[in-house]
């Protein structure tokens, strides 16, 4: 279904996912689309509604309309909703009504979310006074759209395209760097007071990610961070790790500048992934691990920042 989209509108309804199983909803709504859109095309949004910081915006926005505050179990793929359905129809709709796009983009998912009249997000869009006729206006003439860059060759990301992307080693090695080190313990608390407290280090973050059952503190060391994680339940894989290893090192994360065709990359060398794809991790990075059998007995976590990166998790 997803193979005509560009790799930002993928990452659209990867995140309308993620955020529909953070509100805890029962299927993927227009309005989770609309976040994921946040995410992936933030300047275009914040052009479009003129908006500083369309992500928190809206979200504040979507909070605010929110009638089922009961968490349901997130283990479960979540169905997309009719009117999030009839959101990428309509989006597949302007791909095909129009020649010059190429793929589906996050141009065009903004585009179906305003045809679908009615729906959660075409409401909350039409509150920043922007209508289906002043998106198509203004589509494509800022820095940060998709369209803007239609010369510039970009390719959808499938399977072989992806791995097509793949770079080469002397490319690689320049733009790859180690991005954390992740170091488990059973209290937070007890290891800061090393880290932080007598080695010195300041916490630039701290957050829950539900996902991996892990209380993440990341602590900037230079350019990389050193991660320190407490397990959040007994089923938590780092509950186990501390279990069978005690604490200590986890796993070494490298950051790659694509993780999609990192993975391939890996795949195609027989290494063993935990992750064939990427998933969501600690400040909004995609993240996927590789088993230690295949990288000389160390886990290897690969980090690709995104827009919705957290700024402090951020050292571009
Ligand atoms: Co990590």
């Amino acid at each position: 279904m997803f193979e005509r989209y560009t790799e930002k509108a993928r990452r659209v309804v990867f995140f309308a996912r993620y955020e529909a199983s953070q509100f805890g909803s029962a299927e993927i709504g227009t309005e989770h689309l609309l976040l994921g859109l946040a995410r992936e095309a933030g300047p275009l949004l914040s052009r479009l509604l003129n908006v500083e910081r369309p992500l928190d915006e809206l979200r504040k926005q979507v909070e605010k309309r929110l009638q089922t505050p009961e968490r349901i179990t997130t283990s479960v793929e979540l169905p997309l909703s009719r009117d999030a359905r009839s959101v990428l129809l309509y989006a597949a709709d302007e791909y095909e009504g129009a020649e010059h796009w190429q793929h589906i983009g996050t141009e065009q998912l903004l585009l179906g979310l305003l045809r679908a009249e009615g729906a959660a997000a075409a409401n909350i869009l039409r509150e920043y006074g922007l209508s289906l006729s002043r998106a198509r206006e203004g589509i494509g003439r800022g820095e940060g759209d998709e369209t803007s860059r239609r010369g510039e060759a970009w390719q959808a990301v499938g399977g072989a395209a992806a791995a097509s992307k793949e770079p080469s080693v002397a490319e690689a090695s320049t733009t790859m760097k180690i991005e954390h080190i992740g170091i488990a313990t059973p209290r937070l608390d007890d290891a800061l007071r090393f880290w932080r407290d007598a080695l010195g280090l300041e916490v630039g973050h701290t957050e829950v990610v539900e996902e991996q059952g892990v209380r993440v503190a990341m602590l900037p060391v230079g350019g990389p961070r050193i991660e320190l994680l407490e397990p959040t339940g007994a089923d938590s894989p780092v509950a186990r790790f501390l279990e069978k290893r005690g604490p200590g090192l986890h796993h070494v994360a490298v950051r790659v500048p694509d993780i999609r065709a990192a993975l391939a990359r890996l795949k195609g060398e027989g290494a063993r992934l935990i992750d064939a794809e990427p998933r969501l991790g600690a400040g909004g990075c995609l993240i996927a691990f590789v088993h230690p059998r295949s990288a000389g007995g160390v886990l290897l976590e690969l980090v690709e920042h995104t827009p919705a990166t957290h700024e402090s998790e951020s050292e571009r």
